[in-house]
């Protein structure tokens, strides 16, 4: 299967995995079907129907139409589900989804829809982006911010081959998927990949291989990639990898082998109990979970930096490399106008000040002329405090008002500490050797240049100077001063050349 995550065409088609875009930060994910399969949609007219708070969308308004589209709310029918049935409910429901069932293979009971005065959607394919905001949240998730750097600074790209753990609800696992993928193994591939060998073509295939040893959590991973046409790509596997390690196997009867891993993510609460399992020379004889033939880049993902500090030693002892801490703080900005004055009063979201002096008097005027009148007894011919001028009927005007902005409160992203390290390739005596050999021959040593004068006179300077403080006879003073001329001189020299 074709993943509409990776290449989801240009047509939005039947049972493909669609994103109602409702809002800003807000999307429902639907699969797109024509088919009526569960009570849920059971009793429509129009066949299986989305409702959102934007209005009713019949499947048949939503398929066969370009990604991006903006889809109309229809007028729906409710059909038998207006009627309640309060007798033996469940197996009315049974029924009536089986007559529905027969009905919709018929080609039955479909009925033209109607647009609806107000609502509409845009309809997109899936994206790693859009799942993460609608998946159904089984554990804290990574979000969009932290996974495109994370993903970015431990290189995945297409044919990469990456471990995660834990699997969690799939939100880093998706993005991973897109950011290795690199072609879907063939059906002859598929065997040898499933088990974590990285042979001929299949090397070149990105893999990721997505460790949970939550079994409830495991069996939704594993069962989201089949549906999502990423079991391909994503190899889960049921198993505590501190216990346990990463090594690729189904159970312990099985032969393990490598997973070949050059990119790692870590979303564990004690990355240091699986650091011991992701080195190159394995004590117990068992093959490293890593790729020898390049550098491995690891992200480790922690909320505390007490685990931060566990995470730093575990990495230093195991032999990584250019560990650094890093903190994403992403933040949205707002950026609206904002209305100052007395004129815009009575409206939403202005600021009903006086938004000068002269307005501030006026206002004011006209107060001690209303309480004059008042006295008087006479509140008649009353003109506002702008003399009588309204803005565009209580609308506000067009790019008028001061541009403002503020960070927005709320954003939905679990910061963490990313640690980074890496880990080079492993190095033996025979690469060394290879290296001499196809290197050493472009080098080639220069015994012959003749010396600079400026040369010349700095290593006879040294000299004599080696020789004075051999003599033991050194003054400090004439030190310090032979060193300033020195260095003069020398920026001297260098000026001209
Ligand atoms: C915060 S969640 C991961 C969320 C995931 N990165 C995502 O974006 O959806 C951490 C997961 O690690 C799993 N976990 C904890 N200890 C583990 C272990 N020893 N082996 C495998 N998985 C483990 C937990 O069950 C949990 O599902």
């Amino acid at each position: 299967m074709v993943s509409p995550f990776l290449s989801p065409g240009l047509v939005s088609k039947e049972h493909d995995l669609a994103s109602l875009h409702l809002r800003r930060d807000q999307s429902l994910p639907v699969v797109l079907s024509t088919e009526v399969t569960s009570a849920e949609h059971v009793g429509y007219a129009e066949g299986v129907v989305t409702n959102t708070r934007f209005g009713s969308f019949p499947h048949t308004t939503m398929i066969g139409v370009p990604w991006g589209s903006q889809i109309r709310a229809s007028k729906v029918d409710t059909g038998s589900r207006g009627r309640k049935e309060a007798i033996n409910a469940k197996k009315r429901k049974a029924e009536v989804l089986e007559q529905s069932q027969t009905n919709s293979q018929n080609g039955e009971s479909v009925v033209a829809v109607e647009a609806a005065s107000s609502g509409f959607v845009h309809l997109l394919p899936p994206t790693p982006e859009n799942w993460t905001i609608s998946l159904p949240h089984r554990t804290q998730v990574v979000y969009t911010p932290d996974y495109a750097y994370i993903l970015h600074r431990i290189r995945a790209r297409p044919g990469s081959r990456l471990i995660e753990a834990g699997s969690g609800s799939g939100s880093f696992t998706h993005a991973a998927a897109r950011a290795v993928f690199n072609g879907y193994p063939t059906a002859s591939d598929s065997g040898s990949e499933q088990q974590g060998t990285a042979a001929g073509d299949v090397e070149s295939l990105g893999k990721v291989f997505s460790y949970e040893f939550h079994a409830e959590r495991h069996k939704k991973v594993k069962a989201e990639m089949v549906e999502h046409g990423l079991d391909g790509v994503v190899h889960t596997m049921h198993r505590d990898v501190y216990a346990d390690g990463l090594l690729v196997y189904k159970d312990e009867s099985e032969e393990k082998t490598s997973p070949e891993a050059n990119a790692i993510f870590l979303d564990l609460p004690a990355p240091w109990e699986a650091l011991p399992h992701l080195t190159r020379d394995r004590r117990d004889g068992t093959p490293s979970a890593l790729d020898p033939n390049s550098a491995v880049h690891i992200c480790t993902f922690s909320p505390c930096i007490e685990q931060v500090q566990k995470t730093v030693s575990a990495l230093r002892q195991h032999d990584w490399l250019d560990i650094e801490m890093v903190e994403v703080q992403h933040k949205r900005i707002e950026v609206r106008r904002e209305y100052t004055g007395l004129a815009y009063e009575g409206m939403r979201g202005v600021n009903p000040y006086a938004v000068d002096v002269e307005e501030a008097l006026a206002k004011l005027r006209e107060v001690e002329r209303r309480a004059r009148d008042f006295h008087a007894g006479s509140l008649a011919d009353r003109k506002p405090a702008n003399g009588g001028q309204q803005h565009g009927g209580g609308k506000l005007p067009f790019d008028g008002g001061k541009l403002v902005h503020r960070t927005e409160p709320e954003i939905k992203t679990h910061t963490s500490y990313l640690v980074f390290a890496v880990l080079p390739r492993a190095w033996s005596e025979e690469d060394e050797a290879a290296a001499q050999a196809k290197w050493s021959k472009h080098v080639t040593v220069a015994s012959n240049v003749p010396k600079s004068q400026r040369q010349l006179k700095k290593e006879a300077k040294l000299r004599a100077k080696n020789q004075r403080q051999a003599q033991n006879g050194v003054d400090n003073g004439n030190e310090a001063k032979e060193a300033i001329e020195e260095v003069m001189e020398e920026a001297a020299g260098s000026t001209k050349e």
